[in-house]
């Protein structure tokens, strides 16, 4: 699921820096260089990481996990091309996104400290 849904980003991304580089209109570089930095890279390093941790993968926190990393990230990116484009309801909507986003790496955090579920 991570790896799945970051290459899509990526995609989204690049398309993303193609047109603006087409347009030579750069407003949005911030936007473009968040989708691929914490949508592409950072979902994809945790996907190889629950890929090499098998147990923590099946963990129910993995999951959670993964809709709070992704709900930031949809949150975050609208809120910043918003607010990039100067509508003022983008940064707190930014805010928002932002502050989910730091949870779902803070429970990443946590599913790499804990002790790994027993299989016994
Ligand atoms: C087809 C692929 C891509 C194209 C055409 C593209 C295009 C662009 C363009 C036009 C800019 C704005 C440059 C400027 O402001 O002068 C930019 C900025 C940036 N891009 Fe990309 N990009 C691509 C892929 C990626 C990927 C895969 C990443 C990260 C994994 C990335 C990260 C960034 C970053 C960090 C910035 C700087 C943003 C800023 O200055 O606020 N780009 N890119």
């Amino acid at each position: 699921m991570f790896i799945g849904t970051a290459v899509i980003y990526v995609i989204v991304g690049m398309i993303g820096g193609i047109m603006m580089g087409a347009k030579q209109d750069f407003t949005l570089a911030p936007a473009h260089a968040h989708l691929n930095l914490i949508g592409w890279v950072s979902l994809a390093l945790m996907g190889f990481y629950y890929n090499a941790n098998p147990a923590k993968a099946a963990s129910r926190l993995a999951l959670i996990q993964f809709w709070v990393s992704t709900i930031g990230l949809w949150i975050m990116i609208p809120g910043l091309v918003l607010t990039l484009k100067g509508l003022p309801p983008g940064e707190r909507i930014v805010i928002l996104g932002s502050l989910i986003t730091l949870i779902g790496m803070v429970l990443f955090a946590v599913s790499i400290f804990r002790p790994v579920p027993s299989t016994r």
